[in-house]
C-alpha cells in the first residue's frame, strides 16, 4: 500500500502569553492509501491539535510550526501556498471536528453549510450539491430532508449535527478523512451502524481515514494500524494485532489493562495512577515517566526515540533500546 500521508518529526510549540508551551514533539507516523490509521491516547495527548496542525488548522497567533513535515501527494503542506492549503482542505482532506457545535454556523441554514465545499471545488451547481447532500443525509441515517436542511444547528440534537457533519465531510469524496472522535454525541446503538457506514463509504470512494479517539475497543475493531499518543509525544505505532494483541510499551499496556472488554477479569480493571502531564510541565525525561511502573534512571533524565520492535511495530521506550 501506498503512503498517501507522511508526518514527520512535527513539533508546534503554542505562545501563551510569554510561555512557549512545547505541545506537539517530534510526532511521525503515516497513513497509507485506503487505510484507516487510529491516533489513541487519553484525553489532551494531543490528538486533536495533531490532526488541526495537518493541514495548519491550528489558531495563527498561537501556534509556531517548530520542525518536521506534513507530506500529503508529494506536497509538504506545512510550507506550501496558502491557495493550494485552501486546495487540499475540504476537497482532499476533509475532517470531522470533534465538536460538531463549533463546526457549524449558528446563524446559517444547514443546507448552506453542507453545500459550500461542493460547489467551490465541485461544481457550482447547486441543485446538483442538494441532491449529493440528501444522499449522504439520507446514508447517515436522518430523515425528513427538507425540513433537516432548512433547520438551523440550534435545531437539532447533538447526534444529528455529529451526523451532518459526517455528511458534510463527505460531500467532495476526499482522499483522506480526518475524524476526531465522531462518533461521541451519538448512542452506542446507533454508533456502531455509523461506524459501518464510514468503512462502507471507505472502500466505495476509496477513501483513507485517520480516526481519532480514546476508544480502544472501538479503535481495534475498524482500524488497520494504530499510533498511541501521550503527552504531546508517539508511544507505539503498529498494526492493530501489534499494538493490541502484542502491546510493548508500558504506556500502551496500561491502557488496554483498562478497558473493560480486554480485562481478563472485568472485575479487576486496572487503572493509571496520575493524570497526563499538560504541556507547561512535561518531564524532561520520557513524558511517561512520571506514571509508569517499570521506569528507570535514564527515564528521567533522557526521552526515548522509537524502537523498531519488527517491521511494523515501533516503541519509545528504553526498555527496548535496552534490551538489544
Ligand atoms: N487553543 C489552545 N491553547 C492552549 N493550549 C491548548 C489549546 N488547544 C489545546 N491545547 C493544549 O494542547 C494539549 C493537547 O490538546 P488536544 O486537544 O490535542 O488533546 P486531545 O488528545 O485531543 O484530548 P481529548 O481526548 O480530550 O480531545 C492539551 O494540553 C491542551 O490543553
Ligand atoms: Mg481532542
Amino acid at each position: 500500500m501506498d503512503t498517501l500521508l507522511s508526518v514527520e518529526n512535527l513539533s508546534v510549540s503554542f505562545r501563551v502569553e510569554e510561555t512557549l508551551l512545547p505541545v506537539l514533539q517530534n510526532i511521525s507516523f503515516s497513513v497509507k492509501n485506503a487505510e484507516v490509521h487510529a491516533l489513541v491516547g487519553e484525553s489532551g495527548c494531543g490528538k486533536s491539535v495533531t490532526s488541526l496542525a495537518i493541514t495548519k488548522l491550528l489558531p495563527v497567533n498561537i501556534a509556531e510550526y517548530n520542525t518536521g513535515s506534513v507530506n500529503y501527494k508529494g506536497i509538504d503542506l506545512l510550507n506550501t501556498g496558502y491557495e493550494e492549503l485552501l486546495k487540499t482542505r475540504g476537497k482532499e482532506i476533509a475532517y470531522i471536528f470533534q465538536d460538531p457545535f463549533s463546526t457549524l454556523n449558528p446563524l446559517q441554514i444547514i443546507k448552506e453549510q453542507i453545500i459550500e465545499s461542493y460547489l467551490i471545488h465541485i461544481s457550482e451547481n447547486e441543485k446538483e450539491a442538494v441532491e449529493k447532500a440528501k444522499f449522504l443525509l439520507n446514508k447517515v441515517g436522518l430523515t425528513d430532508l427538507d425540513s433537516r436542511l432548512n433547520s438551523y444547528p440550534s435545531q437539532m440534537s447533538g447526534g444529528m449535527l455529529q451526523r451532518i457533519s459526517i455528511a458534510m465531510a463527505l460531500m467532495c469524496d476526499p482522499s483522506l478523512l480526518i475524524a476526531d472522535e465522531p462518533t461521541s454525541a451519538i448512542d452506542v446503538t446507533i454508533q456502531s451502524q455509523l461506524i459501518e457506514l464510514l468503512l462502507k463509504l471507505k472502500s466505495e470512494i476509496k477513501m483513507s481515514i485517520l480516526f481519532i479517539s480514546h476508544d480502544l475497543a472501538l479503535v481495534s475493531a475498524l482500524a488497520d494500524r494504530i499510533s498511541v499518543m501521550y503527552a504531546g509525544r508517539i508511544a507505539e505505532t503498529g498494526s492493530v494485532d501489534d499494538v493490541i494483541d502484542n502491546p510493548k510499551h508500558p504506556y500502551t499496556i496500561a491502557l488496554i489493562d483498562s478497558v473493560p472488554s480486554f480485562g481478563k477479569d472485568s472485575r479487576r480493571l486496572k487503572t493509571i495512577r496520575g493524570i497526563v502531564p499538560s504541556p507547561y510541565d512535561y518531564p524532561s525525561g520520557c513524558h511517561f515517566s512520571t506514571r509508569c511502573e517499570k521506569v528507570f534512571n535514564r527515564c528521567l533524565l533522557h526521552k526515548p526515540l522509537p524502537v523498531r520492535i519488527s517491521e511494523s511495530q515501533y516503541s519509545s521506550c528504553f526498555l527496548f533500546e535496552e534490551a538489544k
